[in-house]
């Protein structure tokens, strides 16, 4: 198998690709015969991609380097250069990939991996037809993978999808939504249809609502040329919270077929309450941190949003008037995400009776990171000799449970495309479904003129979220 990665010299190969490849290899777990090739621009040498990626695993590798293991796995990796919009296309890729394959008695079942802006997704692919590298019928297999974010907007999401389609089946194509491939989030469906306990728990019988934060201290970093056009619900919301949610509110798939986890899960998509018209500055709130405009590369006028919150309801029957309440932010306190199941309280009786304090509710805490793991919050009595109930927690964690380190998401995603498994992939439909949701909010955020709300950096948002929440009778979680 030869994996090719446009945008191989690029950040997202440096930090995430290379020392995700690297600790499959030394987990024994990539094909034994393998060729990783990073395409970029300019012209480089074998041995400095070596280098190049060996700072990269040297970084952000969850595991130390091994020279041994390292010196294997650096004699898979190549450089090539090309040219998206030369003359040439892609032919003189195609011949250096033609020798490299020939020499390591490979194949030529190929992974393309766009680890690229997507305003290059659509010339790349049209190059790949050109150069012939797909092809049809028994030919070797060829699959592509794509990152996020897919397009700007639903028409371009679209067109991306279009072009896409046009060179390969939807079987062929894996579109990164790296939420997807964290431990924790693979957890959700194991919680919930591996345990008789949590199922039954899961609707609007017995939930009063959710909360699903993901809060991250750092600010916008070196990525404002991308973040200006992006923000917040385009960034977080459109893909990584709508994934969460759906494996939130999904119904139990009757088997672990790729496909019918992605029926339930666009199931859930579909039926997620339109946001229009006034209702959006209702229930959803946009706001950018104090000191973001002075960021390096950001407009001293810049109306894009670092943080957002949001209601939205799932109509079904499962959810009919169950709240879920997402928010998502750059430079908050800290970097903490969890979906928290609020379950309804106890009537106010026996326990719950007293005119002075009323019980806490059951939460269940699933936390996605960091300490990994999940918690019920119950009420048990104090010991003495009088009646006290007291909040304790059952309490699970992945560091202590099982030891070790996690595989990183992107470790696990690489591998399923190897294994040809989408299951943790976004397919079509769930990805313009999930753009037809945001699109009246981007819309109507895009036709205001009047300033965001701001909140200073390092605290939990604008008051703004806290209204927004505080106007049904709830509060944020404390994290
Ligand atoms: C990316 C966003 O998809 O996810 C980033 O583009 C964000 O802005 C990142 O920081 C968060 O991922 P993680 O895995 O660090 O929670």
């Amino acid at each position: 198998m030869t994996i090719v990665i446009f945008g191989g010299g690029g950040d997202l190969a440096h930090r995430k690709l290379l020392p995700a490849l690297y600790n499959l290899h030394v987990d024994g777990l990539l094909p034994p015969q393998l060729a990783i090739v990073g395409v970029g621009r300019k012209e480089m040498t074998d041995a400095a991609y070596r280098e190049f990626a060996k700072d990269g695993a040297k970084q952000f590798s969850r595991r130390p380097i091994d020279e041994g293991a390292w010196n294997a796995f650096a004699a898979s990796l190549f450089a090539a250069a090309a040219d998206i919009d030369g003359e040439n296309g892609l032919a003189p890729l195609g011949s250096r990939l033609d020798i490299i394959e020939h020499e390591r008695h490979l194949t030529g079942d190929r992974i393309y991996y766009l680890a690229l802006p997507p305003s290059l997704f659509v010339p790349t692919i049209r190059q790949i037809d050109r150069a012939r590298f797909v092809q049809r019928g028994d030919a070797p297999a060829a699959r592509i993978i794509v990152e996020k974010p897919i397009g700007h907007d639903l028409d371009s999401a679209c067109a991306i999808n279009d072009e896409i389609a046009k060179v390969f089946g939807e079987r062929q194509i894996y579109r990164i939504d790296h939420y997807l491939g964290k431990e924790t989030v693979q957890n959700i469906l194991v919680m919930r249809f591996a345990n008789s306990i949590f199922e039954p728990l899961f609707n609007q019988k017995n939930v009063d609502h959710v909360q699903i934060t993901v809060a991250e201290e750092e600010g916008v970093g070196t990525r404002a040329g991308y973040y200006e056009q992006a923000g917040a619900l385009r960034d977080m919301v459109q893909n990584h919270m709508l994934q969460l949610l759906a494996l939130v509110a999904m119904e139990p798939p009757h088997s672990l077929d790729a496909d019918v986890i992605r029926d339930e899960k666009l199931e859930v998509l579909q039926s997620l309450r339109p946001l229009d018209g006034s209702m959006i500055d209702s229930n959803v709130v946009g706001a950018q941190y104090a000191g973001y405009r002075q960021e390096a590369g950001v407009d001293a006028a810049s109306r894009t949003e670092t943080f957002v919150a949001l209601q939205v309801f799932v109509d079904n029957w499962r959810w009919a008037g169950v709240p879920f309440f997402l928010r998502t932010g750059k430079r908050l306190p800290k970097r903490a995400s969890e979906i928290s199941v609020y379950l309804k309280d106890v009537p106010p009786i026996l326990f719950n009776a007293g005119p002075k304090k009323r019980l806490e509710p059951n939460i269940l805490a699933i936390r996605i990171q960091p300490d990994e793991g999940f918690s019920l919050g119950i009420s048990s009595k104090k010991p003495g000799p009088h009646v006290e109930v007291a909040p304790v927690k059952m309490d699970f964690h992945y560091g202590t449970q099982f030891g070790g380190s996690s595989p990183e998401a992107y470790e696990r995603l690489l591998l399923d495309v190897m294994a040809g498994d989408p299951t943790l992939f976004m397919r079509r439909d769930a990805v313009e479904t999930a753009w037809r949701f945001v699109m009246p909010v981007l819309d109507r955020w895009a036709a205001q003129t009047d300033p965001l709300p701001t909140y200073p950096a390092g605290s939990w948002g604008p008051a703004e979220a806290d209204r927004l929440i505080g106007s049904t009778g709830r509060s944020w979680r404390p994290l």
